[in-house]
């Protein structure tokens, strides 16, 4: 990844997360960015038609296709296209997305549909809010606005983020002194890692943290809960960049899925390792029916 923002400082991260913060921010990138998740969609929808119908299958080989595809696109796009870095800053920061951006969603992506493809009566709900939302036309292009209306749909993503922790802990340098609320002071100069794996299975905040539970995210639930105690994307300066993109390609690969398809699985063993990024040992095994 060289010295791209994930692991660059300073001036230098300032200048291009500036350059790469206008990529990824606007109006004009998330209707693109919609358009790509789309059309990537649709060619995972006649895969799996083709391929995958009616037998159980590991979802990770087509769902990392599926997000490598639209992340490429966007990088050529942004990058290849129109850029003003230099050679190697470019290089540095397609290596960078390639990292940060893949994984952690395919992982987020495969979690969620299992946990659907488990919890029935949760799917049929989605379904239901997905069909008001594009009054029940498979063929429809998702818009914006539209993505914004699925709520419940949002509600079972993040709640796949906080019960995954996908990137379960961050590291900061402390640059000025920090007074904790019980007086210690955490001095200029340390370094410091926040779990978030913690914050997210603290049962002071979510109760039976182990349970998937989308409930979690009920609008008086979330009302009742400090700040920052849901941070899968990191938050400050050195958030995720690419969290808007994640979460709306998640919507729309997962609402295409839906609209098409029914989930189910016989899976029952779901182990998370927890590495830079967590993994669930026991692979993401779905069976496609035909709605
Ligand atoms: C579910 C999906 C994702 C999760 C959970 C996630 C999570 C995170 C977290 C926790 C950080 C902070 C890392 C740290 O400070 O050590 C981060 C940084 C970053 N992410 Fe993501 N990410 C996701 C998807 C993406 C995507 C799709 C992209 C781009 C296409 C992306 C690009 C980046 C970049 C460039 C940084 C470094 C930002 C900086 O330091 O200025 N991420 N991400």
């Amino acid at each position: 990844m060289g010295d791209g923002l994930l692991a660059s400082s300073g001036e230098k991260w300032k200048k291009n997360r500036a350059i790469m913060e206008s990529a990824f921010a606007t109006r004009e990138s998330s209707r693109n960015f919609i358009q790509i998740f789309t059309e990537q969609s649709r060619v995972l929808i006649e895969e799996i038609r083709d391929t995958r119908l009616g037998v159980a299958c590991s979802l990770w080989p087509l769902i990392v296709k599926a997000v490598i595809q639209t992340v490429l696109e966007k990088i050529i796009l942004d990058f290849l296209l129109k850029n003003n870095m230099t050679d190697e800053e470019i290089n540095d920061e397609i290596m960078t997305l390639i990292f940060a951006g893949i994984d952690t969603t395919v992982t987020a992506l495969c979690f969620t549909l299992l946990m659907l493809a488990k919890n029935q009566d949760i799917q049929e709900k989605v379904y239901e809010e997905i069909n008001t939302v594009f009054s029940g036309d498979k063929n429809k292009s998702a818009e914006f606005s539209e993505l914004t209306k699925l709520t419940f749909l949002d509600q079972c993503i993040r709640e796949s983020l906080r019960k995954l922790s996908v990137v379960p802990a961050v590291e900061r340098r402390v640059t000025n002194d920090v007074v904790l609320s019980d007086g210690r002071v955490v001095p200029t100069g340390s370094n410091l890692i926040l779990s978030i794996y913690a914050i997210h299975n603290n049962p002071q905040y979510y109760p039976d943290p182990q349970v998937w539970n989308p409930y979690n995210f009920d609008k008086d639930k979330v009302a009742q809960r400090p700040n920052h105690t849901f941070i899968p994307f990191a938050t400050g300066l050195r958030q995720c960049l690419g969290y808007k993109f994640a979460m709306m390609s998640m919507k729309v690969f997962i609402s295409t899925i839906l609209q098409n398809f029914k989930l189910t699985t016989d899976q029952t063993e779901f182990q998370l390792d927890y590495y830079l990024i967590v993994r669930c040992r026991n692979g993401y095994q779905i069976k496609f029916e035909e709605r």
